[in-house]
């Protein structure tokens, strides 16, 4: 098989190329490799050194559960966003005390679900605050702020400043500071969230930087949670350089070590990266149907519609592209090819104008940096199936962890006893 340019990190495939995968499992195929998120869990864990340091996973990125398993076993917590996220948590066997459930708008049932699972809850607002209050008065409680620094690589995910709908301003710390004497509450720990995927540390430093500012206001707090958002390089193919945790990590350790000393007492850390964990492990596969043009485009029709991967229609996000091939076809140029779905709207491109080797029917073509916020976002649109997740396992096997559902998926929640 060919590779559109650079080949990807060795072993990375297992005892099977691509092709093969696909002609085992079937496509479109998400294959993931264990070592390299193993490695992706580590990087991180080196950002702050000693026990004061926890790295809470965001499991939105990717909540497959033989992939939390895998982070978990590394020694990682976890981020809840639902109770969906919980249950599934719980199942990959994190204890409650590992989870942290950040969540947005939630109800009084999901909070009651979270609180006698024992699970820690960070609120969002002031009357989330109250409502909890209510529920759970004389207890412990966190508290998300919204400092007014965001970050990101779209608008729809900066989740930080003034024009987001996230955290508690800064300027209702007072208000905040009554609720828990009202309701004797503990406030525990604060976090924030400034936005997904930045690629220097500069945001992130003033986000931290103002969440000090907050946490100094709190006298009761054993940890704040510095939030996520550690960008990956999407462009590999133009040697994009990785975000430098080395120079993060120094810098935090300056602020931070500062910080503790005005405090007066030890203090906890965490982060909650999702996307650094998991995207790079990730490959989405799929095979080439059509090769048409149409008004001087060139089409390369695929299996990947945005049912499968909704970043680049959402944000218009980049992907490095990757040609497989098993057929002796010889790719005579290279030429700028859209490369676009099965799914009905003009909007369903995966890579616009895309400068590839010759492209043919039956190819595979891989779409690089795909574990974050791919499968996750995956729905049935077109009544499309989810496909199957495999893992490619550190001794280099592939093993099937998710099935791709089935037509009976489609229909299995509907009520047959309905008249219509
Ligand atoms: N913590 C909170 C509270 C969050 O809302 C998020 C992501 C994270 C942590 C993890 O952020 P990360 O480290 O993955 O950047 N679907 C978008 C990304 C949305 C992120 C939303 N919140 C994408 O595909 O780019």
């Amino acid at each position: 098989y060919i590779q559109a340019k650079v080949t990807q990190e060795a072993n990375f495939y297992g005892k099977l190329n691509p092709v093969e995968l696909i002609e085992k499992y079937g496509g479109p195929l998400y294959i993931y490799s264990e070592r390299i998120l193993r490695e992706r869990c580590r990087d991180i864990k080196r950002l702050m050194r000693g026990p004061n340091f926890i790295v809470n996973y965001s499991a939105k990125a990717n909540s497959n559960l033989s992939l939390l398993k895998i982070i978990k076993d590394e020694g990682c917590c976890v981020d809840a966003m639902s109770p969906g996220e919980i249950y599934v948590q719980l199942q990959a066997g994190f204890q409650p005390a590992q989870i942290l459930y950040i969540g947005n708008n939630v109800s009084a049932e999901e909070m009651n679900y979270a609180i006698n699972q024992g699970i820690q809850v960070s609120v969002d607002s002031l009357s989330q605050l109250e409502l909890y209050g209510k529920i759970n008065p004389h207890s412990t409680v966190v508290a998300r702020f919204n400092t007014g620094v965001g970050a990101g690589h779209h608008k729809k995910v900066v989740t930080g400043g003034e024009k987001t709908k996230f955290g508690i301003e800064t300027a209702f710390i007072p208000e905040v500071k009554d609720i828990l004497q009202k309701y004797h509450l503990r406030l525990i720990g604060i976090n924030q969230h400034i936005g997904s995927h930045f690629m220097d540390t500069h945001s992130y430093i003033s986000g931290v930087q103002a969440l000090l500012d907050v946490a100094t206001q709190f006298p009761d707090l054993e940890f704040i949670d510095l939030g996520g958002g550690f960008g990956i390089p999407y462009h590999k193919y133009e040697n994009e350089q990785r975000l430098d945790l080395a120079e993060l990590s120094e810098k935090l350790e300056v602020i931070l070590t500062k910080w503790v000393n005005t405090y007066g007492k030890q203090m906890n850390f965490k982060v909650e990266p999702g996307r650094y964990l998991v995207a790079e492990c990730g490959i989405l596969l799929g095979k080439v149907h059509t090769v048409k043009t149409n008004y001087m485009t060139k089409y390369i029709g695929t299996d990947l519609g945005f049912n499968v991967l909704m970043r680049p229609v959402l944000y218009n996000s980049y992907h490095d592209i990757e040609i497989y091939r098993s057929s002796n076809m010889q790719s005579r140029c290279q030429e700028a090819v859209t490369i676009v779905g099965n799914i009905c709207e003009s909007g369903d491109i995966i890579a616009e104008e895309r400068k590839l080797p010759e492209v043919f029917e039956e190819d595979i073509i891989g779409v690089l940096d795909a574990g974050a916020y791919g499968y996750s976002m995956a729905s049935n649109y077109n009544n499309r199936l989810r496909p199957a997740e495999v893992l490619i396992t550190t001794q280099g096997d592939d093993v099937l962890i998710r099935q791709r559902e089935t037509l009976e998926d489609l229909v299995r929640h509907y009520n047959s006893n309905a008249h219509y």
